[in-house]
């Protein structure tokens, strides 16, 4: 069983595990969850930590490969004591940690948009459930660029379950899928070529890509070589984020979509303030995106609910955490019952700069509804915090 740490002397540490890849497939924008991580500690730990007591990582680098996320998470919680955890990106990795913070009463927190049909008292998710992004960004395609929809995806949960929605929701709209292709995860750049090329031939309105990591950069590079235009064909994604544009080059990405809860040109106090301190902090080459600040938000509202809770046992954390809520620099943003985030849904489209112009947010909350008890066929409830 892992060591428990309420037992310990008010003074010592509060250790959390973090598993963010800093090398491998998907390290691009593993590496500003990791940003947004230490810079929420450095700031909880710079006004004394919480109730007196310092948060201390103990991080390890899973490499992007899904095997160690599970292994890591397991010397996580054996060896090191820890019970909260911090980390992955892709669904594949959280699913092999799951079972890890199931079997030893741990909370695995997540900063990833995923593809729902999950919920565990081991976890949170504080990135979108589908039905937070796809219904905005369906309609907005719809309307704005037509009907026929080409899905591209890497080959994996996140992608197959998240175009069953984009399908069931496109298809009530009357819409059209012009095709649904996967590619496996790690292919390398000359598989996208003839993908660009049946996009092209398809005379598709719109693709749809749930292609991830370094494929993402392949994707979009090829849509360009390929002598698609992305201000009438663009890519639309839930994914494609500040990170992935810097990674394929400003240039490649502009005009393409994406639809979040979070861009980093989001102008409020809270959020300046937050984008001024990430590039203070790791260098003004760094970009917040979705992902970094879910990660920096989440820690925060772990620590609202250990400063109540004042023990890490995860019986005890955990009821703090849900339906509490906590001011974030993409709005006020609350977690339901699930464990799940009610969060704002916005439509921003990439720039030369790579940053993302909004287009369209909604009035409030968006209400997870990670198993679509409301159906995907309805505009998604809203959060009344
Ligand atoms: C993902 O795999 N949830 C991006």
């Amino acid at each position: 069983m892992p060591r428990k740490q309420c037992s310990k002397s008010r003074y010592e540490p509060w250790h959390i595990g973090v598993l963010f890849s800093q090398t491998g497939w998907t390290s691009d924008v593993e590496r500003t969850q990791l940003c947004g991580t230490l810079l929420a500690i450095d700031e909880i730990n710079t006004v004394g930590g919480v109730n007196g007591r310092e948060i201390v990582p103990v991080i390890y680098e899973p490499s992007s490969s899904t095997d160690s996320y599970g292994q890591l998470a397991r010397k996580l919680m054996i060896e090191d004591g820890v019970t909260s955890i911090f980390g992955c990106y892709t669904s594949a990795s959280r699913k092999a940690i799951m079972p890890v913070v199931e079997r030893f009463n741990g909370l695995l927190w997540y900063s990833a948009p995923y593809e729902g049909f999950e919920a565990s008292p081991n976890m949170i998710y504080t990135g979108a459930a589908p039905n937070q992004t796809i219904v905005k960004l369906c309609s907005y395609m719809l309307r704005t660029f037509g009907p026929r929809f080409y899905l591209i995806g890497s080959d994996y949960v996140y992608p197959r379950q998240t175009n069953r929605f984009m399908r069931e929701y496109l298809l009530s709209q009357g819409g059209i899928v012009a095709a649904e292709q996967y590619v496996e995860i790690h292919s390398p750049r000359a598989a996208f070529t003839p993908i660009a090329k049946a996009i092209k031939d398809s005379g598709a309105d719109v693709v749809f890509s749930t292609v991830v990591g370094q494929g993402t950069s392949y994707l979009y590079q090829s849509y360009a070589d390929a002598g698609l235009d992305p201000k009438r064909t663009p890519i639309a994604s839930l994914t494609t984020t500040e990170a992935e544009l810097h990674a394929m080059g400003c240039d490649v990405g502009e005009a393409h979509i994406t639809a979040a809860c979070y861009f980093e040109s989001i102008n409020s106090d809270i959020n300046n303030a937050f984008v001024s301190k990430f590039k203070r902090r790791f260098g003004e080459h760094m970009t917040p995106n979705v992902c970094a600040e879910t990660a920096y938000f989440q820690i925060h509202l772990f620590a609202q609910a250990l400063a109540k809770a004042d023990t890490l046992d995860t019986d005890i954390l955990r009821p703090h955490v849900v339906s509490s809520s906590f001011d974030t620099p993409q709005g006020r943003v609350g977690i339901s019952e699930s464990g799940h985030a009610d969060l704002p849904s916005r439509i921003g489209r990439a720039n030369r700069s790579g940053g993302f112009d909004v287009l369209d947010e909604s009035p409030g909350l968006v209400m997870a509804d990670p198993f679509f008890l409301h159906g995907p066929f309805t505009e998604p409830p809203r959060a009344g915090r």
